[in-house]
């Protein structure tokens, strides 16, 4: 079994999914393609690229069907020159794309046979499925997902790596918890504020890649505020139910919430992504 076959299967059992239908992708993508996404490129040209031609087959269809052909000659054009232009920007896929198909497009549009047309469309959208199976997965994980592996938190004292943050945090979450539990009011409201500075650590660093505040209010907001000011008013009350309600609350507003967007994500980068030369 090679390396990448063992990540698959990695992956399958990860998912609880039968092996026979653990997905099937390829984990090499071109170095070319990072020409055409930040930060080498100013602008994400390639998904820029894609989505119109997603737009332009489906205004050629929708004109065949109404025999229009201004309309067909249009955005065939578009469609022809856009995906002339993939082989360009990525050199290493020019044997993948089925270029005779595009040439036979072009022709049946020249003669304005609608049916050929027809035809010719929907062997160019096998084209399209064909890569998208095998790349398209790979590409926005790469080029357009957050990584956090090289992401640094810190507080004057120290540094921290990302996961080994993650450790920390979750092991003063579960103290509040089993401390609540065997009624160690003390070591559960030092475990709290120790909870708490942590989290304010790990917010400050939202901003290095979100300038915006929202996500940061959805995860870390008022109404997480509240639930932990719930927690310490359990802690200070002695009442075990309500420190595990408000605990509860708590990790799914923070942890489960953050982790849907960033942690599965970062999870399928390493398992997909990581090459033997990388660390
Ligand atoms: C930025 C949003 C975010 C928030 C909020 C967050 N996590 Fe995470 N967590 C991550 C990411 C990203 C990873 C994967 C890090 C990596 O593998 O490099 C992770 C990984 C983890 C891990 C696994 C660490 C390891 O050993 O690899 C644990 C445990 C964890 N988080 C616990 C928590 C708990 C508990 C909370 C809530 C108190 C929490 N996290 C809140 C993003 C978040
Ligand atoms: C040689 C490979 C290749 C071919 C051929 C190809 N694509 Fe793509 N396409 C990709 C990759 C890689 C992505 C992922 C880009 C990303 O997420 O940044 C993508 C993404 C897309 C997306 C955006 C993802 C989504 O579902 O929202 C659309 C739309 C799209 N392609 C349309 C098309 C159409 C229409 C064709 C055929 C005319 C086509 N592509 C042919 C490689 C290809
Ligand atoms: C390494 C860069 C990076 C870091 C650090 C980061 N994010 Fe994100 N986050 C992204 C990207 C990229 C997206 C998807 C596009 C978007 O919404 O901006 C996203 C999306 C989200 C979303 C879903 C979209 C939304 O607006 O609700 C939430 C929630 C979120 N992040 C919360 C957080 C929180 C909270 C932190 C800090 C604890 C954080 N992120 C840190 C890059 C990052």
């Amino acid at each position: 079994m090679s390396r990448f076959h063992v990540l698959i299967t990695l992956l399958s059992i990860l998912f609880f999914t039968p092996q026979s239908l653990a997905i099937e992708v390829d984990n090499e993508l071109p170095d070319s393609l990072g020409k055409w996404y930040k930060p080498e490129n100013k602008r994400q040209v390639w998904l820029h690229t894609m989505f119109g031609m997603r737009r332009e087959i489906q205004a050629v269809e929708e004109y065949v069907n109404q025999k229009n052909i201004d309309g067909i000659n249009k955005w065939s054009e578009r469609l022809i020159t856009h995906y002339r232009k993939l082989p360009k920007m990525v050199p290493e896929w020019e044997d993948r794309l089925g270029m005779n198909v595009i040439d036979a497009l072009e022709e049946s549009v020249k003669n304005q046979e609608l049916s050929s047309i027809r035809f010719n469309t929907r062997q160019l959208q096998k084209q399209c499925r064909s890569c998208h199976k095998k790349y398209r997965v790979l590409a926005s994980l790469r080029y357009r997902s957050a990584n956090f592996s090289e992401l640094i938190i810190s507080n004057q004292h120290k540094d921290y790596k990302y996961a080994r943050f993650m450790k920390i945090l979750s092991r003063s979450l579960n103290r509040i918890r089993i401390a609540a539990e065997d009624e160690y009011w003390l070591v559960a409201s030092e475990a709290s504020k120790k909870f708490q500075l942590e989290l304010v650590m790990l917010g400050k660093n939202c901003v290095s890649c979100h300038k915006d505040d929202e996500p940061y209010q959805r995860v870390l907001g008022l109404s997480t505020q509240q639930a932990i000011k719930q927690m310490d008013a359990g802690i200070a009350d002695q009442d075990t139910k309500a420190v595990k309600m408000s605990l509860g609350e708590t990790a799914v507003k923070v942890c489960a919430r953050c982790h849907a967007v960033h942690r599965t994500v970062s999870d399928i980068q390493r398992l997909l992504l990581t090459k033997d030369s990388e660390h």
